[in-house]
């Protein structure tokens, strides 16, 4: 692996195809185990012809306090390293159970978890590695933190097994709120310094000087709602900006047309 980045295992989402091209890039491929066992084998002999180098297969582990399901994955686990892959990639449950059977056919273990304890649990159960989920995550979401807040926790409890972030969140409203009020503040503030420029003597040099210190604050203010955790002050900030500005714009209107 010449990056550490993982591509999710979906499914179904994540065939043959997806985990060697993530491979052949240099991150290490997951396929999808999360399937009939016999395609996910399928999956795993393909990626084989796809790639030389190193892949894992995902799979699910919900429900194993029900003793029919915990015997299925079990057997899904023995099958999946039995053909050789490099990593079980393990998300929604106790790794406890397959770390043996997988390290014994020389798989790595690499579970997902949603806390510090999750993640401290899964080290004490021997697996290589854990991937950390935030609460901004898509999907199946098992954390209750936001991973700004617990990666680094994560990272010290489980010293020196390496950690891996979940980041491509999914937009949240907050993201789209900053988005929104830092545009209407571009244009508020850029309307606003454009008139002042355009009635003042010197407006080439006065436009770039104005704006971009009047701008800095909507750039944080758009940035900061859209990663932390309670993110109301930035965008209280921002709507209070914008409707400075749209005042200042539509005071000033009148002298500017004037002019
Ligand atoms: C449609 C969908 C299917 C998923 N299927 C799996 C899966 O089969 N195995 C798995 O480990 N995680 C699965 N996940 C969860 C991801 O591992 C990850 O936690 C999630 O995508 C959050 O990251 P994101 O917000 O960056 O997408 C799935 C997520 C989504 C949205």
């Amino acid at each position: 692996m010449e990056f550490p980045i993982l591509n999710v295992g979906f499914a179904r989402g994540a065939p043959a195809e997806l985990a060697a091209a993530v491979s052949n890039a240099g991150g290490f491929g997951v396929v999808g185990g999360t399937v009939p066992t016999e395609t996910g084998i399928g999956f795993i002999r393909r990626a084989r012809e796809l790639t030389a180098r190193p892949f894992g297969i995902n799979l699910i582990i919900a429900g194993q306090e029900d003793p029919e399901t915990a015997e299925e994955l079990a057997g899904m686990v023995a099958a999946y390293v039995g053909e050789g892959v490099e990593a079980l990639v393990l998300f929604w449950g106790d790794p406890a159970p397959y770390v043996p059977v997988a390290h014994s056919a020389g798989a790595k273990v690499i579970v997902q978890v949603g806390s510090v304890e999750e993640a401290e649990d899964a080290a004490a159960a021997g697996v290589d590695a854990v991937i950390l989920q935030g609460v901004e995550a898509g999907g199946h979401v098992k954390a209750t933190e936001s991973i700004w807040k617990h990666l680094p926790l994560a990272v010290d409890a489980v010293r020196p097994l390496p950690v891996f972030a979940v980041f491509f969140h999914g937009i949240g409203a907050a993201t789209v709120a900053g988005v929104v009020l830092a545009d209407l503040g571009i244009c508020a503030v850029g309307t606003f310094v454009g008139a002042i420029a355009t009635a003042g003597r010197a407006r080439e040099l006065l436009l770039p000087l104005l704006f971009l210190p009047l701008a800095i604050p909507i750039v944080i203010g758009g940035v900061g709602a859209s990663v932390v955790d309670a993110p109301g002050r930035y965008l209280g900030f921002l709507a209070l900006y914008d409707v400075l500005f749209a005042v200042l714009c539509w005071a000033s209107f009148e002298y500017v047309v004037t002019e």
